[in-house]
């Protein structure tokens, strides 16, 4: 099962919080990106992918135009038989005639960035909207499709227990199909970082666990650390990353996983756009991954998918020391022969991670 992800780099502002590449103030650069992508798209073999995933940055910042032309492109090159089509757009910058356009060339799920309901942690976070602009944006979207993912955080400047449930359970009574719950991490050179924002471990797991219980008992199962579905809700584009599936990964700074070898584009928009118009693949690195990458890889993606595995005898050899210590450490439990996350390992799952797979 192979999948498309395609990167849209522009935002209207930079969030204080991201460190993913995207930038502000370059939308200028859209058209001519656009045109780069496509080039990219031709330096691959063919693929009739099963999902799509249109992923930012901000998606929905493209204007309308440029929007059509991409969404034209995919139809012609990757139309036949996929199953999910998403596409990420914010509140400030979708609108009716975005959303319809998104209906007509078979978008089938959308995925909007709310972060939180309260006007003050949003400006304390520098997202570009306000509550009112979610609830117009999420009621428009709602018009034209029934497979809403929302993005909300946790542990944010500001942000109190009380805060938080608030905002949760404002979004579970609007009746999205997916949430995505995502605690805060505070990435170096962020303006966050820069200006010392820090919370308190133990806070931080409470939020989410307090959201993890809010959220079970409004029937939404937690099938992977950030991301909790109704019943046939869960994103398939994301279970095939989870499940080491290939993909095809387009646009500055997209990483793809095709025929065992991983790779990651450029980020600069406009080195991406100078190397596809050189006619040259636009990576920034590539490896392919073996022996114990590979096998670290594995876990890690077994680790996220919450259910527990029973490693095989490859993941003794590499990394059975990991596996106690972690067990000590109180952040994996045996259920069985099964290892799995424990109830802290979940909310902390990076301090796991970076045991099993150096950063790439
Ligand atoms: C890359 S963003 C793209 C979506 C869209 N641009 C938006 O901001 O709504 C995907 C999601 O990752 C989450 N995110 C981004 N930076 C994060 C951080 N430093 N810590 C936790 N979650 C983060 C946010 O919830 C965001 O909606
Ligand atoms: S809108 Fe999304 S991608 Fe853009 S800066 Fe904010 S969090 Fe990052």
């Amino acid at each position: 099962m192979a999948g498309l992800y395609i990167h849209i780099p522009f935002c209207v502002s930079k969030c204080f919080y991201c460190d993913f590449v995207s930038y502000g103030g370059k939308l200028a650069l859209a058209k001519e990106y656009l045109k780069a992508v496509k080039k990219e798209a031709s330096f691959y073999d063919t693929l009739c992918p099963r999902t799509i995933y249109i992923g930012g940055g901000t998606p929905s910042f493209l204007p309308a135009e440029e929007m059509e032309s991409l969404l034209k492109f995919i139809n012609e090159e990757y139309s036949e038989g996929f199953k999910e089509f998403t596409f990420e757009c914010n509140p400030e910058s979708v609108n009716e005639e975005k959303l319809a356009l998104l209906k007509n060339y078979g978008v089938n799920r959308i995925s909007l960035g709310l972060q939180s309901f309260n006007d003050g942690e949003l400006k304390l976070i520098g997202r570009a909207h306000r509550a009112a602009d979610f609830l117009k944006a999420y009621e428009a979207a709602s018009k034209y499709f029934d497979n809403i993912n929302v993005d909300l955080m946790a542990a944010l400047p500001s942000q109190t227990e009380d805060s938080f449930l608030r905002s949760l359970k404002k979004l579970i009574a609007l009746k999205p199909k997916h949430i995505s719950l995502y605690g805060l991490q505070i990435e170096e050179g962020t303006p966050l970082y820069e200006q010392g924002y820090s919370y308190e471990e133990d806070f931080y797991v409470r939020l989410l666990e307090l959201g993890y219980k809010e959220l079970a008992a409004n029937g939404f199962k937690q099938y992977e650390i950030s991301n909790y579905a109704r019943e046939g809700f869960e994103s398939i584009h994301n279970t095939n990353y989870w499940f080491n599936g290939e993909y095809l990964g387009l646009g500055a700074a997209a990483s793809g996983y095709l025929k065992g070898v991983r790779y990651q584009n450029l980020c600069g928009i406009e080195e991406y756009i100078k190397s596809v118009n050189e006619g040259r693949r636009p990576v920034l690195s590539e490896e392919e991954l073996k022996g114990k990458a590979k096998i670290g890889e594995e876990i890690l993606l077994r680790f996220r998918y919450l259910k527990g595995f029973k490693p095989c005898a490859q993941m003794l050899k590499y990394f059975g020391g990991e596996f106690e210590t972690l067990k000590e450490e109180g952040l994996i439990e045996a259920d069985g022969e099964l290892l799995k996350l424990s109830r802290r390992g979940k909310y902390l799952a990076n301090e796991v991670f970076r045991r099993f797979v150096e950063p790439f």
